[in-house]
């Protein structure tokens, strides 16, 4: 009698133990897949945050001296239409610097104006430390930028969430929280051949390769579409006329290339333009940097004297047309259709695969690549993968 009823009690036992850990188990996965979305929906919302009045960052800062008031007009005009604000850095007159301030690595062989912008992005770069800003853009007045920008940096967000590994988590910035400067407009930069790469693909904000802005440096050695485009860890830039720095980023810059108390300078910096400064900084390993090839923002140009383009230096010659350089869908080009209501907006080079969308479609492209985003946000990596393995075969 007892035998058949320990067996009883067992075999219960064991339904009772293997019943418990099937339920625990349920309840677990249940519990996981719920997490699991409620993650993906905070990474989805942090993306978002990308389509705010200041793209994502805490502040867009543009850098404009008093004597340019058209430029001035530029950005204003510009960023009201394309939905986001800038607020203002002073540029720096020549005639206004002490000889006592500069840094004494100062390479003097540099024009006073290239003095003169270093020490404005630097003054930008002393706000975001003074307001404890989590990070902001720095842009000179001459961008130019396309009217897809919010979707661009919502796909460059995407890619830096997989350079980062922060896919998954949740950074508090959108563009994760592992970087000390964004290269968004630049000509020319050199990728880290040793860091992975990632690639975006069918863009059509990126504009044939014929058409690119003359770069000053070799195309990274990565495979890239013809409208494909490429985030890499930047190991050096030319001409930084459109980036973001983060708190911790813009707090080392003013170490090295200000207050160097320690022989950073002797170091890392040679005392150069600002854009050449800050790209030794990114090479040397003290920043860590990303960069877009092709770059996202471009130059505008409007129309009249030939030294109008630049503060810098100053262009001599004949009255020249408007002009822009490095955008697909340029907002200056298109600024009238814009403020008369017209919704066809035109590329900026006939031969465009799309050389006229309307803006109606911008907006139901827009919302189709937020659903596409959505659904391949983990499908990212892949590319991600992808290139690592093409990055054993180089
Ligand atoms: C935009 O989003 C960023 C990141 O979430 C945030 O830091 C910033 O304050 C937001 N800007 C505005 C105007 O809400
Ligand atoms: C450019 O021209 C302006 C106005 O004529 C002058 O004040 C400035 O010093 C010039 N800059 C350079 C770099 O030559």
């Amino acid at each position: 009698m007892i035998k058949p009823s320990l067996r009883a009690q067992s075999v219960q036992f064991m339904l009772f133990i293997t019943g418990g850990a099937f339920l625990i188990w349920t309840l677990w996965s249940i519990y996981d897949t719920a997490q699991n979305h409620h993650r993906a929906q905070r990474v989805q919302n942090s993306y978002s945050s990308v389509r705010n009045d200041t793209l994502g960052f805490e502040k867009v800062f543009a850098i404009n001296l008093p004597s340019r008031p058209d430029k001035k007009d530029n950005i204003i005009l510009g960023s009201s239409v394309s939905g986001f604000r800038v607020d203002w850095i002073e540029g720096v007159d020549p005639g206004d610097i002490s000889p006592k301030s500069f840094p004494y690595n100062w390479n003097h062989a540099h024009l006073l104006t290239e003095y003169a912008r270093r020490r404005a992005h630097l003054n930008a770069i002393q706000r975001i430390i003074e307001k404890r800003l989590g990070s902001a853009v720095i842009m000179e007045d001459d961008t130019d930028w396309d009217i897809l920008i919010k979707t661009q940096l919502q796909n460059f967000a995407v890619a830096l969430g997989g350079l980062q590994g922060s896919l998954n988590a949740e950074p508090a910035s959108p563009y994760g929280d592992n970087w000390d400067i964004l290269w968004l407009g630049h000509c020319g930069v050199q990728c880290k051949a040793q860091d992975p790469s990632y690639l975006t693909q069918n863009d059509p904000t990126v504009p044939a390769s014929r058409h690119f802005l003359p770069y000053l440096r070799d195309k990274p050695p990565i495979e890239r579409p013809e409208n494909g485009r490429l985030t890499c860890t930047a190991r050096d830039i030319a001409c930084g006329s459109f980036y973001a720095v983060s708190y911790r980023g813009a707090q080392k810059i003013l170490a090295a290339l200000s207050v160097s108390p320690l022989g950073l300078a002797e170091d890392i910096d040679i005392g150069g333009q600002i854009d050449v400064s800050l790209g030794r900084l990114c090479g040397h390993g003290y920043l860590q940097c990303y960069a877009t090839y092709p770059a996202i923002t471009g130059k505008y140009r409007a129309a009249g004297v030939a030294g109008k383009a630049s503060d810098v230096h100053n262009g001599t010659g004949e009255a020249k047309g408007f002009a822009t350089w490095g955008v697909m869908y340029s907002v200056m080009l298109n600024i009238q259709r814009i403020v008369t209501g017209d919704t066809a907006m035109r590329a900026t080079w006939q031969d465009a695969p799309v050389p006229e969308i309307s803006l109606s479609e911008v907006k139901s492209q827009e919302e189709e690549m937020a659903r596409l985003r959505e659904m391949t946000v983990y499908q990212g990596m892949l590319s991600y993968s992808a290139n690592e393995n093409r990055r054993e075969e180089i």
